[in-house]
């Protein structure tokens, strides 16, 4: 494609992002798993396409489709599985979004059959999954590293926590409080942290919206 005006900015650059939920197995047919949609996730992946990028989208278990025929998607089911495609991905990426819910825990064992409804209480003891992030942030060479945040307290505080452990160049603070912004909805009320301290709280707007602005900012503080 050529680039008479310009609008291919991210034209020649990799963009890695996950994206959904990820379903961590209890038994042949059961998984811990969460309501993340995968929406905004691949609103970023369709925007970073429109933009020129060469896009990965690692995403967990979602029924979403894609429009752009020049992203390559890479499907998982749990943390684990979407940890070792990130891994492999990764050191050639020049971006990479996590927008991903990965679960925090999975079953430490997984049971070989269908657990039978026998007893009158069942424990599931419950292992920590990698934190595929954190990963990203120690093996930080030169990408442009982006996390989200979901938080009910402490909103900007623990957001900018988890940007410093992390080792972020930015985090999304997404706020579910706020009505219309969430999981399921086609609409998001976010706020940027970047690595510099800037708070930029953001309007409710479509998730498409979002990762316009979300793009814009990455080229301001990377590719200006
Ligand atoms: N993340 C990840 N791998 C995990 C857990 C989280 O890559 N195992 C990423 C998410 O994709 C998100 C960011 O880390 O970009 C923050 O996720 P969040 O759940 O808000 O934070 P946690 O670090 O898991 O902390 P907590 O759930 O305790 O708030
Ligand atoms: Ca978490």
């Amino acid at each position: 494609e050529e680039d008479i005006a310009g609008k291919l900015p991210l034209r020649g650059k990799k963009v890695l992002i996950t994206a959904g939920p990820t379903y961590e197995a209890i038994d042949p047919v059961r998984f811990i798993g969460n309501h993340s949609s995968g929406k905004m996730g691949f609103a970023i992946a369709e925007t970073a396409a429109s933009l020129g990028a060469s896009v990965v989208l690692v995403c967990g278990p979602t029924h979403l489709k894609l429009t752009h025929k020049s992203v390559e998607r890479i499907d998982v089911t749990s943390a684990e599985e979407m940890f070792q495609v990130v891994k492999s991905q990764y050191p050639d990426t020049d971006i990479a979004i996590a927008a991903a819910a990965v679960a925090d825990y999975r079953p430490s064992a997984v049971a070989d059959q269908k657990i039978k409804k026998q007893a009158a209480s069942l424990q599931i003891n419950l292992e920590p999954t990698p934190d595929i992030l954190k990963y990203m942030g120690e093996h930080k060479q030169n990408q442009f590293l982006v996390g989200f945040a979901l938080e009910t307290e402490n909103e900007i505080e623990n957001a900018k926590g988890k940007l410093s452990r992390k080792n972020l160049d930015l985090i999304v603070l997404n706020s579910l409080n706020d009505t219309g912004a969430g999981f399921k909805t086609e609409t998001n009320k976010v706020t940027f942290i970047t690595r510099e301290g800037e708070i930029l709280p953001q309007e409710l707007k479509p998730k498409e919206a979002v990762a316009q602005d979300l793009f814009q900012l990455i080229q301001q503080k990377r590719y200006a």
